[in-house]
Order: C-alpha cells, then sequence, then structure tokens
C-alpha cells in the first residue's frame, strides 16, 4: 500500500472502508442492533498505526531519545497501544518502557460525565519524557487533566500525545489551541464510536475495525435499565 494512505486522516461519516475489508462491512446477525456502520476498516487502522510509528520514531532520534516511556489510558488504548509498540518495534525504534493508568470520565454512560478520575501507578515519570498514548479524544478534559497531572504533580519533564481517534469537532473551545494531539491516528465525525479496544457501554471492544454506533439503540437500553 502507499504512503498516502498512512497519512490520511479525515474520516467521512459514511465510514473509510478498503478494498481489502469489504467483508467487515457485513454486519454480525447479533450485532445489527447496536452498530449502525463500519466507520474504518482494519486494513486501514493497520496502514495509519504504521504511520503513527513512522512519526513517533522520527521525533525520538531528533530527540536522540534512548527509549520511550509510554502512559497508556486504560482500557480502551490498551490494544492500539501494543500494536503501536510493535510497529514501533518492527521499524527499529528505541525500546519501550509501558505505563499504564486508568482515567474514567464516562463510566457506563453514552455522555460524558465531565469528571476525571486518575488512578494507576506511575514508576518511570519524573524528569521524563512521557508518551501518553489514548484511544479517542473527544472534548479534551480527560487528556487536558492527564497532561497537567503529568508535569505538574508527577514531575514529568514534557508529555506528548498520541490519540488513535480524534473528535476535533467536539474539542471545548478553552482548550482547542491549548490542548495539543502531537498524533493523531484519525480525524473522526461527531458520532459515538466503537471497537478497536473502544467500548460503547462495555460492548463491542472486541471488534478488529471501528464502527459507528447505534447510539439510539445504546440509549433506549440504558433508560430501561434506569428504569429498572
Ligand atoms: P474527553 O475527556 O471528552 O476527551 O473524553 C475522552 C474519553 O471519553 C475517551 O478516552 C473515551 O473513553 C471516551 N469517549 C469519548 N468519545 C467516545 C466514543 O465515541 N466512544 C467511546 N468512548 C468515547
Amino acid at each position: 500500500m502507499g504512503k498516502a494512505l498512512m497519512t490520511r486522516k479525515d474520516v467521512p461519516s459514511g465510514g473509510l472502508v478498503h478494498e481489502r475489508d469489504k467483508k467487515e462491512m457485513v454486519i454480525r446477525k447479533d450485532l445489527k442492533k447496536e452498530i449502525s456502520h463500519v466507520l474504518i476498516s482494519s486494513t486501514y487502522l493497520h496502514e495509519r498505526i504504521r504511520g503513527l510509528a513512522e512519526e513517533i520514531i522520527r521525533d525520538a532520534r531528533r530527540k536522540k531519545a534512548k527509549e520511550l516511556q509510554v502512559v497508556i489510558v486504560l482500557k480502551g488504548a490498551a490494544g492500539f497501544a501494543n500494536i503501536l509498540a510493535q510497529d514501533i518495534f518492527k521499524a527499529g525504534g528505541p525500546p519501550i518502557r509501558f505505563n499504564y493508568i486508568k482515567v474514567s470520565s464516562y463510566g457506563k454512560d453514552v455522555v460524558s460525565s465531565g469528571h476525571v478520575r486518575i488512578a494507576g501507578q506511575l514508576p518511570y515519570v519524573r524528569d521524563k519524557d512521557i508518551l501518553i498514548v489514548d484511544d479517542i479524544v473527544d472534548t479534551g478534559l480527560t487528556l487536558a487533566k492527564l497532561k497537567s497531572y503529568l508535569l505538574d504533580e508527577r514531575g514529568a519533564s514534557s508529555v506528548k500525545i498520541c490519540a488513535l481517534l480524534d473528535k476535533r469537532a467536539r474539542r471545548l473551545p478553552e482548550l482547542r489551541r491549548k490542548l495539543r494531539i502531537d498524533y493523531v491516528g484519525f480525524r473522526v465525525p461527531d458520532m459515538f464510536v466503537a471497537g478497536y479496544g473502544i467500548d460503547c457501554a462495555e460492548h463491542l471492544r472486541e471488534l478488529p475495525y471501528i464502527v459507528a454506533v447505534n447510539e439510539e439503540y445504546f440509549r433506549k437500553k440504558q433508560a430501561k435499565k434506569k428504569g429498572r
């Protein structure tokens, strides 16, 4: 596949499905109610993650970094971070130190609660250059809080951010300029997405591609649960 695909970022609301992945467009019968359509098929995901790995390696070489200190945001970014790390290895990048952190703002709801909680052990942060790896940036609140936590409370010397997906249209106005996402996999439209590690109320993480979820279905399901 050509270089052009590796840097392609903007995803139309109808989706980006590679020729090779046509079969992924056929939604499994038992998931038809939950999924609206495929938004990014697996070939595009893999191509772009390889592109991200190259960008990260290029910057690490420029900084003469001996290793990469990565902070992976659980649970959504775990799978993506593994693939990214393997691609960095395959492309000859520096060794990687894995750190995991749990940041929650959504709980089991499809709308943000606006609260951000941080939990997890981070032994390698002080005076280090950190790369946060996250699944998706929405309002930007979670990453803004995490970044300032690492810099101000944990004494990291610098913090960069890599996110597989960016819903830029949803960014809080005050964070639009302030929160820089250094490495963006894809810019996605303002729709609720799942798959490739990303959940919708703890469903659909295991999908090997990204889908637009049927928000109406999940809303009704949650309303039913709350009414119980
Ligand atoms: P933010 O603080 O509004 O930027 O929210 C970021 C977090 O919200 C992500 O790490 C996800 O856990 C969650 N999130 C935002 N949009 C979606 C989505 O479309 N699907 C699933 N989770 C999402």
